[in-house]
């Protein structure tokens, strides 16, 4: 067996954030498309070990991402990205903490492009850890930034992000702050990326219009967004199987009887519809399903192993 390991900085070198959003937005629609056979995710001791398969018909590919998440350690989302094809027998190994914040940032590009208004450019981030960058470039890469503010509990966090990130910003205004509801009151999209257990702020802190993201929870007893603000926007999930097993703020507004089932639009079907005059708020929610993972190792299987 012949075996290629991909590593952070050769993943960095070959695929952009303009490449990754491309790839994962095309992965939504083959999955619309019923391209992909994709079981919910095995979580093992309350979320610490995640197993995500996913296998894709058409070009006889599958790819499996294993991790173990620790946010008492650094960094805190480490594993292991396999990709075989049946036609081969050589496999792609990626580092999956790599991938995993790649594939992060890019499905909340194309959540962010298909969703914000097209003259979005002031965007506002709570939490600047491990994801923290990707969302800031990923966001960047479809709406040009003029103004980006960096919120964290650790202000320390918050002045490193925005430090690491000024020379990819072509001179947009940047700025930090521990205060989340004034960041988020006159913006056009706020990007979520904590590890919360409480919605972040209320709904009446943010203005009439805006787009936001928030990838953080990925477990029933997490919370980033308050309830009032999913009854009362367009909510766009990246698949609903998991959302229900895995979005606590959707678990959370679906009990409470805020939502109901009926208002969760799927990423893929959003994307076929076309891009729309949604006259409301609009939110996309993702805890990350395996197709986005493909998406990035097939791009990488494209370079290192045909290329
Ligand atoms: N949806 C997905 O596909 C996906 C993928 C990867 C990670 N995640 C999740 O995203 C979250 C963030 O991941 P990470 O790797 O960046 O974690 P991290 O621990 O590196 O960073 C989290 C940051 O949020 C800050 N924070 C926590 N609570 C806050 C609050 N109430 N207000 C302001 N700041 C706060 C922390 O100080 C920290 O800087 C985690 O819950 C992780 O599991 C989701």
């Amino acid at each position: 067996m012949t075996t290629t390991t991909i590593s952070e900085r050769e993943l960095r070198e070959a695929v952009s954030m303009r490449e990754a959003i491309d790839a994962v937005r095309h992965g939504f629609i083959d999955l619309v498309n019923g391209e992909f056979e994709m079981p919910v995710r095995t979580a093992l001791n309350d979320g610490q070990f995640l197993v995500m398969p996913v296998h894709h018909r058409s070009t006889g590919s599958a790819m499996i991402k294993t991790l173990s998440l620790n946010f008492d350690r650094t960094p805190a989302i480490t594993g292991t990205v396999v990709w075989s094809e049946t036609d081969r027998v050589d496999h792609l190994v990626a580092d999956a903490g790599a991938v995993t914040t790649l594939r992060t940032g890019a499905v909340v590009g194309v959540a962010t492009d298909l969703l914000a208004d097209p003259e979005a450019a002031r965007l506002t981030i709570i939490g600047a850890g491990g994801q923290a960058p990707d969302q800031v470039r990923a966001v960047h890469a479809v709406r040009p930034l003029r103004e980006l503010t960096v919120v964290d509990v650790d202000p320390q966090r918050a002045r490193a992000l925005v430090h690491r990130l000024e020379p990819e910003l072509d001179g947009a205004g940047l700025h930090t702050t521990s205060d989340i509801a004034p960041a988020v009151r006159d913006v056009d999209v706020v990007c979520c990326a904590t590890t919360a257990t409480s919605p972040l702020f209320a709904e009446s802190a943010l203005p009439a219009h805006v787009h936001v993201n928030a990838i953080g929870a990925f477990r029933p007893t997490m919370r980033e967004l308050p309830d009032d603000l999913l009854a009362s926007s367009v909510v766009v999930v990246d698949d609903v199987d998991a959302i229900l097993e895995e979005s606590g703020e959707i678990i959370h507004a679906l009990e409470s009887g805020a939502i109901t089932k009926d208002a969760l639009t799927e990423l893929g079907h959003a994307l076929t519809a076309g891009q729309g005059d949604f006259g409301k708020r609009t939110v996309f929610k993702s805890v990350g399903i395996a197709i986005q993972d493909w998406a990035i190792a097939r791009l990488l299987a494209d370079k290192f192993l045909r290329g």
